[in-house]
């Protein structure tokens, strides 16, 4: 049996934590001994309209079963804003080990369909939403020498879904973001990790049919409670997470067609090779662009 996880001494922002599966993450923290900033802008879905009163149920919740939590509304979407949530854990609790991007809307359309206006309140929300918070925020782990950081990125970026383009670019991003965080952050013990998660909530009760009922919020809560915690060793990587299932998503690279230098191949030539270009049966996870250089360097020299 490993060790138990716990958060005494820790301090953890998470966005978007006024329901669903922020609401879990929360009230687990704080159960285990985390003081929380709880945020949540308090909208619609749709991300219109706004309200103190979905945080200030969670700081509630969290108060009643002994935990400590301070509530902050502010929106995610705004340099301002982020730098706001930053400040409440700093201001309330000293500093920040732990943040978990969660805050989250939605604004699906076909891409035919689909305005810019729609486009950029989700990506002001998802993947600006996950700089304005993790730049101060890592401003504030670099100098204390720790940090944990969940990006929650979704199946719609990582694979696509239909009618959400803008939703699916910003969740693909935060991966890109978390990933260039891992890097950066390793040598001040910062670990950062994405997932995709299924649940039942708000945002999706109408979108996953009669599945919905087989897959609760707390059933991502583990995984997401483990990538925060200090026995966290892994970092720069992406888990699926829901209904009990708890794996990886990762991106790759294969051994493809190596034409040779003597000559530029011609376009019948990658033609003809198209099968070998994308065979898959052999391949490697590359953990930064060097990785992927290493790989020709080394078919390059022979
Ligand atoms: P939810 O709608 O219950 O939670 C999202 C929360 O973010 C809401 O409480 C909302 O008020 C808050 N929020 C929205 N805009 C905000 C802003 N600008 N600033 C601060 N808070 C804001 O939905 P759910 O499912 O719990 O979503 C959590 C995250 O998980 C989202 O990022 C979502 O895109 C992602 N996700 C969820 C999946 C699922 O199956 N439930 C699948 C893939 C990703």
């Amino acid at each position: 049996m490993s060790d138990p996880i716990t958060f005494d001494g820790r301090v953890a922002i998470v966005t978007g934590a006024g329901g669903g599966l922020g609401r879990t993450y929360a009230l687990e923290l704080a159960r285990r001994g985390a003081r929380v900033v709880v945020n949540d802008l308090g909208g619609a879905v749709d991300g219109t309209g706004a309200s103190s009163s979905a945080a200030d149920q969670v700081v509630s919740d969290v108060v009643e079963a002994g935990g400590e939590a301070v509530a902050n509304y502010d929106s995610v979407s705004t340099e301002e804003g982020g730098a706001g949530i930053v400040r409440s854990a700093v201001d309330a609790f000293g500093k920040v080990d732990i943040v978990i991007n969660n805050a989250g809307i939605l604004r699906d359309k076909s891409f035919a369909k689909m305005t810019m206006a729609e486009m950029e309140a989700v990506i002001d929300v998802h993947l600006k939403g996950g700089f304005y918070v993790s730049s101060p925020a890592f401003q504030v782990m670099r100098d204390n020498g720790y940090g944990r950081f969940v990006f929650t990125s979704s199946a719609s970026g990582l694979f696509g879904n239909f009618g959400q383009a803008n939703y699916g670019a910003a969740k693909a991003g935060l991966v890109g973001l978390s990933n260039v965080i891992a890097i950066e952050g390793e040598k001040y013990n910062v670990r950062s990790n994405a997932i995709a998660p299924i649940a039942k909530t708000r945002m999706t009760e109408d979108l996953l049919g009669s599945f919905a009922d087989m897959v609760a919020p707390d059933q991502v809560t583990p995984l997401v409670m483990y990538l925060c915690s200090e026995a966290n060793e892994y970092t720069h990587e992406i888990f699926t997470v829901g209904g009990g299932r708890y794996g990886r998503v990762f991106i790759g690279t294969n051994t493809g067609w190596f034409a040779g230098t003597d000559e530029v191949p011609t376009v019948e030539a990658v033609s003809e090779h198209m099968e070998e270009v994308r065979d898959i049966s052999e391949y490697v996870i590359p953990l930064n662009n060097n990785d992927e250089i290493m790989l020709l360097g080394q078919m390059l020299a022979g």
